[in-house]
Order: structure tokens, then sequence, then C-alpha cells
């Protein structure tokens, strides 16, 4: 088996056990914990997980704890815990009481798995990365987090969806934050090459770019309780699978910008190649006047979170 030594799940909840899940499955590691503060959540969702490998013939360890001194040796970390939003919430709605809870996580890596590459997903999940950045102290390159991967992949479900395509030929990307200003880049969007703004009327693509931009909010209000997790955590797995096995890819992530796109100090989705260490590199594509004025309202959304998140002390 190829991949790294350990992975560990923060929060065990819908998002946290289905990745573990998938990543079981996966093969990307000899040991994944799962971690939680409700004792025997995490436990039991590993078990339950670690008695289907005969089945399924995966090699993974599953384990499962409510210590943080679990995440001891980690190489991979994914933090999912936090609330998730009810209907009528924003994801900014979460940010004062999942601060909180990343800040003893992060500090549990700096101590317990300092060399780990960490993937956030907890919401607001831009602001939230950078947090985690701060409070940890660990290089920027290894704290990034999901956003326009899965943006991305909702907006390509609609656009195959629409052109009765098979999904997987439909490539796009959805720059800036994981939230209501996102920017899906039409400009960037085709089938295979072909363009999508040539094979679908300007009307309706922008419905489509409405519907991606409300896409998680429009399970929330489905599931009337907790958010979306399926297609959050397939982005996951595909994001912690190119840093397991050093793949390389260049998906869209929520990553720290060192002056890419005229912007610093700040976490936002950007275009990165991913491996072992993290991000690689940062690719500041070209975006049309529209695209790039709805990137900066994007990042002018991101800082009035960073204001509130100023207020909290890292220490
Ligand atoms: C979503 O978009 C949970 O933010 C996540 O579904």
């Amino acid at each position: 088996m190829s991949g790294v030594g350990k992975i560990a799940v923060l929060g065990a909840g819908n998002i946290g056990g289905t990745l573990a899940q998938r990543l079981a499955e996966a093969d990307l590691a000899q040991e994944l914990v799962l971690l939680d503060i409700v004792e025997g959540l995490p436990q039991g969702k590993a078990l339950d997980i670690q008695e289907s490998a005969p089945v399924l013939g995966f090699a993974t360890r599953v384990t499962g704890s409510t210590s943080l001194d679990a995440l001891s040796g980690a190489d991979i970390v994914i933090e999912t815990a936090g609330l998730a939003r009810k209907p009528g919430m924003s994801r900014s709605d979460l940010l004062g009481k999942n601060a909180e809870i990343l800040k003893a996580h992060a500090r549990a890596v700096r101590d317990h798995a300092p060399n780990a590459v960490v993937l956030v997903v907890t919401n607001p999940v831009d602001v939230m990365a950078y947090w985690f950045r701060e409070v940890s102290g660990l290089p920027a390159a290894r704290v990034f987090g999901q956003s326009g991967s899965l943006d991305t992949a909702r907006f390509r479900w609609f656009v195959a969806d629409e052109l009765h395509v098979t999904p997987k030929d439909v490539i796009g990307f959805v720059l800036g934050t994981h939230g209501d200003t996102m920017v899906p880049i039409l400009s960037l969007t085709s089938v295979n090459g072909v363009p999508v703004p040539k094979l679908i009327p300007r009307e309706r693509l922008e419905q489509i770019v409405a519907r991606t931009k409300s896409g998680g909010g429009e399970i929330v209000n489905l599931l009337k309780m907790g958010s979306a997790y399926y297609a959050p955590t397939a982005s996951q797995a595909e994001l912690v699978r190119a840093v397991a096995h050093d793949e390389h890819r260049l998906l869209p992530v929520t990553t720290r910008l060192h002056g890419e796109y005229g912007l610093r100090d700040l976490y936002l989705g950007v275009p990165a190649r991913i491996g072992r260490g993290g991000i690689e590199r940062i690719y500041e594509v070209e975006l049309t006047a529209e695209e790039r004025a709805a990137f900066e309202a994007s990042a002018a959304a991101v800082r009035e979170d960073l204001k509130i998140l100023g207020g909290l002390p890292t220490s």
C-alpha cells in the first residue's frame, strides 16, 4: 500500500464519518484515527468502518478517540469539527463558535503533529483556514481549505445535467470565497475543451451560476438539519489523495495569498498545485473584468469576516 502513515479526521459528524469511510476505502494511510468530543461516537463509527474492511478489502487500520493526543504523528489532518448551518444561516454566522473549537485543535496539531498537512473544511472555511494557520503557526503551504473544489463539483454537475454529457467531461473552476460571493469562472469552463458559453445560452448559464452559488444552501434547506456531506467528502477525499499520493493535482482550494491576484494576508479560493507538501504553487489565471470584480467582492467579504476574527486572541 502506498500513501502515508497516519491520517487524522477531527470531528465525527456527517462529514467526518463519511470522509473517514471514503479515506479508509481508498487505502490512503496505514492508520486512520477519527476524533470527536462525544464519547463513543468516533469509536463507534471507526469500528463500524473497520468491520467493512474484510468485505471491501482495504488495509487501513481505523480507530476512534476522544483524546486530542491521538493526533500524534499524523501526516495529514482534516479539520471537520464545528457547527453546521441551519436553514436561514450563512456560513459566516458560524464564525465565533467554530473559531473557538478550532483554536484547541490547531494547538493540538502544533503540539502533536507539527509536520502534518492540514485540510480545513469547517465553515466559514476561508476564514477558518486562515485562523487554523495563525493559531497553529504551521507554514501556510501546509494549511489549506476545501472551497472551490466542492463548488466546482456542483457547477460541473449542473452543466453536465443541462447538456446531457457525462459529468467527468465538464471542466471548470469556481474561485473566490466558499460563500455567497463565490465566482464561477465561465471563461475556464468547458466540456473537454469546448467552451461552455458556446453551448449554453447566456441567460440559462446565469441561472446555473446562481444555483451553484447557493448550492450548499439548497441542500441545507432540503435536509432541514445539517448540511451536505456526500459531495463535500468526495471533494475532500480527492484533495487528501492528492497529498497522500503526491499527485501534483491542479485544483481550486482556499490558500493564503502572498500578493497573487494583488491580494495578501488572507485565504481565498484560487487554483493551486497540491502534493505531499501541501500547496506547491498558486496559479494566477486571467479573469475577465466582470470576473475580476466578482473576485474582489469575494475578497472583501472574507476581509469582513477576518475583522471579526481579528478581535479573537490566538493564544
Ligand atoms: C457546503 O457548501 C458544507 O459548506 C458546505 O455544502
